[in-house]
C-alpha cells in the first residue's frame, strides 16, 4: 500500500511529507492519493473506522481524536412535506465534538500535523473552522492562530476559538482576504501548517461523510451539500469516485452544491459552463455567515466532483434558506443557518421537476443550531416588531 500527494491537473506525485500543498509544475491543488486499497472497516465508531480509506500509513499513535463522526441521519415527515421528497434523509454534521462537519477533517489534519512533528498551525475562518482547529490543536499540544475576518463571524463560533484558547488575529475585510493572508503565509515546513481545505487531508476526513451515508442508506439518488470554500463538494466527489473505483458502489450518486444567490461564484461559474477560471465575487453578501466567500479555494477540485457525479450547482435566496432553516428547526432537528441551503436547494430542485418526488435524497446538515443564536433573536425581534406596528 502506498500513499503520496498527486496534482489533480497534471498528475506529478509528490512525497506525503510535503506541506506545500500545490503543484511546483503549474500550481494546481494537490490531493491524497492512495494506491492498492482494499476497503476494510475497523469496529471503532467514526472517521478512524474508515483509516484503510483515508490514512492508511499513519501510524496509530499519532491520531488525535475528539470522537467524530457516525452522526446521526434523520427522516421527519413535516420536513419530506416541505420539501416534496417522500425519501428524505438529514445526516447531521452538527452532532461532532465542536458542532459542524469541519471535525472529520480536523481529526486527520491535526493527526498529520503530529505526525510531521510540526507545532504550529494556522486557518482563515468563517466561523466553524477556527473553532474544530483550535478545539483539535489544544487537544494535541499544537499552536494555533486564527485568522477572523473582523465583525463577520457568530459570537458563538468566535467565543468557541477564543475559549479553545487558540491566538485570534483579526483581519480588516472579508473572508477571502483572511484566507489569502493564510495561503501567503503557509507552505515551506518552517511556517504554520494550514488547516483550511486547501489541506487535503481535510478532504480525506470529510470524505466519510459519504461513506457513513453509503453504508446506511445503501441507494442514494441525490446528495445536497451547501457550498461556500467547497472542501465538502470535493471530498463528496473524491469519496464517491473512489468507493466506485475500489467496487463498493454500483450506481453513482448525484452531488447537489447549494450556493447563497449573494455568494455564489460557483453556481455562476457552471451555470456559465466552467471553463478556468472561476472570476470571484469581491463583496459576497448573505445572511448565512458560514458560506459568505466570493473566492472558494476548492473550485478546480469541486468542478471535478460534479463533472463526475453529473452534478447539480444550484443558488438559494436568503429567504429560502431561512425559510428551510425554520421549518429543520421546528421539526425538533434545528440546525445554522448555512446548513439549512441543503434543504432550500433540494425543494427548489424538485419544484423545477430536476428531482422526483419518490427519489431517494440525503441532505447534510453542516452545523449545530447553537453557532449562530443571534439571528434567531434578531428574526423574534423583527417578528415582534411587526406584530406591535400600526396596520
Ligand atoms: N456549512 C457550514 C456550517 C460551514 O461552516 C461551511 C464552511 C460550509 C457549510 C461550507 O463548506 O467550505 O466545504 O464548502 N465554513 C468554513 C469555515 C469556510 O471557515 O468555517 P465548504
Amino acid at each position: 500500500m502506498i500513499t503520496n500527494l498527486r496534482c489533480i491537473e497534471c498528475g506529478e506525485y509528490y512525497h506525503i511529507n510535503r506541506t506545500d500543498y500545490r503543484c511546483d509544475k503549474c500550481k494546481s491543488p494537490l490531493e491524497v492519493n492512495h494506491q492498492d486499497v482494499e476497503w476494510e472497516v475497523y469496529s471503532t465508531k467514526g472517521v478512524w473506522r474508515y483509516k484503510e480509506m483515508i490514512h492508511p500509513t499513519l501510524p496509530e499513535e499519532f491520531i488525535v481524536t475528539l470522537g467524530e463522526g457516525a452522526t446521526t441521519i434523520y427522516e421527519n415527515d413535516k420536513l419530506s412535506a416541505y420539501s416534496g421528497v417522500n425519501n428524505l434523509h438529514l445526516k447531521h454534521e452538527g452532532r461532532n465534538p465542536t458542532g459542524s462537519f469541519k471535525d472529520r477533517g480536523m481529526t486527520v489534519a491535526v493527526s498529520e500535523a503530529k505526525r510531521l512533528g510540526l507545532n504550529h498551525a494556522i486557518c482563515a475562518s468563517t466561523g466553524n473552522t477556527s473553532s474544530s482547529a483550535a478545539a483539535y490543536t489544544s487537544f494535541a499540544g499544537i499552536g494555533m492562530t486564527v485568522v477572523i475576518p473582523s465583525g463577520r463571524i457568530t459570537k458563538s463560533k468566535l467565543a468557541q476559538a477564543v475559549a479553545y484558547g487558540a491566538n485570534i488575529e483579526t483581519f480588516d475585510g472579508n473572508f477571502d482576504g483572511a484566507m489569502r493572508k493564510v495561503i501567503d503565509s503557509v507552505g515551506a515546513y518552517d511556517k504554520p501548517y494550514p488547516l483550511n481545505s486547501i489541506n487535503p487531508w481535510r478532504v480525506e476526513g470529510q470524505k466519510t461523510i459519504i461513506f457513513e451515508l453509503i453504508e446506511e442508506l445503501i441507494t442514494v439518488d441525490y446528495i445536497a451539500v451547501p457550498a461556500g470554500n467547497l472542501g465538502n463538494t470535493s471530498a463528496f466527489g473524491k469519496a464517491i469516485k473512489e468507493m466506485k473505483d475500489w467496487g463498493v458502489l454500483y450506481d453513482i450518486p448525484r452531488i447537489i452544491a447549494v450556493q447563497a444567490e449573494g455568494a455564489s461564484p460557483f453556481y455562476r461559474y457552471m451555470s456559465e459552463g466552467g471553463s478556468d477560471p472561476l472570476v470571484p465575487e469581491d463583496d459576497p453578501q448573505t445572511m448565512a455567515s458560514a458560506i459568505r466567500i466570493g473566492n472558494p479555494v476548492n473550485w478546480r477540485k469541486a468542478k471535478k466532483s460534479l463533472e463526475y457525479t453529473n452534478g447539480i450547482a444550484v443558488s438559494v435566496s436568503d429567504e429560502e434558506i431561512y425559510d428551510s432553516k425554520r421549518m429543520i428547526d421546528l421539526s425538533g432537528i434545528g440546525c445554522e443557518p448555512a446548513s439549512a441551503a441543503s434543504v432550500a436547494g433540494v425543494k427548489k430542485l424538485r419544484n423545477q421537476g430536476v428531482i422526483d418526488r419518490n427519489d431517494v435524497v440525503a441532505c447534510v446538515l453542516t452545523g449545530h443550531i447553537l453557532k449562530d443564536t443571534d439571528i434567531i433573536l434578531q428574526k423574534m425581534e423583527e417578528n415582534a416588531a411587526r406584530e406591535t406596528a400600526p396596520a
